[in-house]
């Protein structure tokens, strides 16, 4: 499909790769909440996933400091996971200073702590290109989903009409450590159909609403 695109290669090491991230995040968690509440237009990425997310059950993966999960999390039976111990603070003391309930853990996206089918919906906003294991992941996305779950990602891929902004905001993307993929076909080779739109970014930062077909 998009052969011609340069996507990224994945390292050797995943676990080398995720401890490295952790580290960073570690770090930063508090200056990204800052930097997330502060940026309008990252808040109005994130916000474009909540018309599509449906309950009763969801869970959201690597939800960082927990911007969108003050959003909706509310309204339904929410769960959420991620795998950095500050980001899991930050998020619950967001949370709790909101009065909004939701089941918050640590955990790896690559061996999620719940059964099978559990979840009417996931959410998993900028952080998909972060995962060492693309098709590991997506299959435990896949696997505590319902079936005829949906799925809702925010993430960086080319745009499709590879202008060149966009094609320059992918690279930067890319040196900054995310690892680009051809979301679609991923979804795809793992029993998902889904629709694709372009929200922002030069036409980088795509939304993915999938449904588990099987
Ligand atoms: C760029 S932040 C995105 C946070 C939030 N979803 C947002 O859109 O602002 C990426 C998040 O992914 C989490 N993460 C990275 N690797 C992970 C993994 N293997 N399993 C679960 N979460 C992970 C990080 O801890 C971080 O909170």
């Amino acid at each position: 499909m998009n052969d011609s695109l340069n996507y990224s290669r994945e390292p050797e090491d995943r676990d080398s790769f995720t401890r490295k991230l952790d580290r960073a995040y570690g770090m930063f968690a508090r200056p990204y909440d800052i930097g997330v509440k502060m940026l309008p237009v990252w808040k109005t990425w994130l916000k474009r996933a909540i018309p599509h997310i449906k309950g009763p059950r969801v869970l959201e993966v690597s939800f960082g400091t927990g911007f969108l999960l003050t959003q909706y999390a509310g309204e339904f039976d929410t769960d959420g996971i991620d795998y950095n111990e500050k980001m899991v603070a930050v998020a619950s003391d967001n949370l709790e200073r909101k009065g909004i309930a939701a089941r918050l853990r640590q955990g790896n996206v690559e061996a999620l702590p719940y059964e099978h089918d559990t979840f009417d919906c996931i959410v998993n906003t900028m952080a998909f290109s972060g995962y060492p294991d693309g098709h590991r992941a997506m299959s435990e996305l896949h696997r505590v989903l319902k079936p005829g779950g949906r799925l809702v990602i925010i993430d960086v891929e080319f745009p499709a009409d590879r202008n060149r902004l966009g094609m320059g905001a992918t690279r930067i993307w890319a040196a900054l450590g995310d690892l680009i993929r051809d979301l679609g076909k991923l979804l795809h080779e793992c029993g998902f159909d889904y629709t694709e739109e372009e929200i922002g970014g030069f036409g980088t930062v795509h939304l993915y609403v999938a449904t588990k077909r099987y």
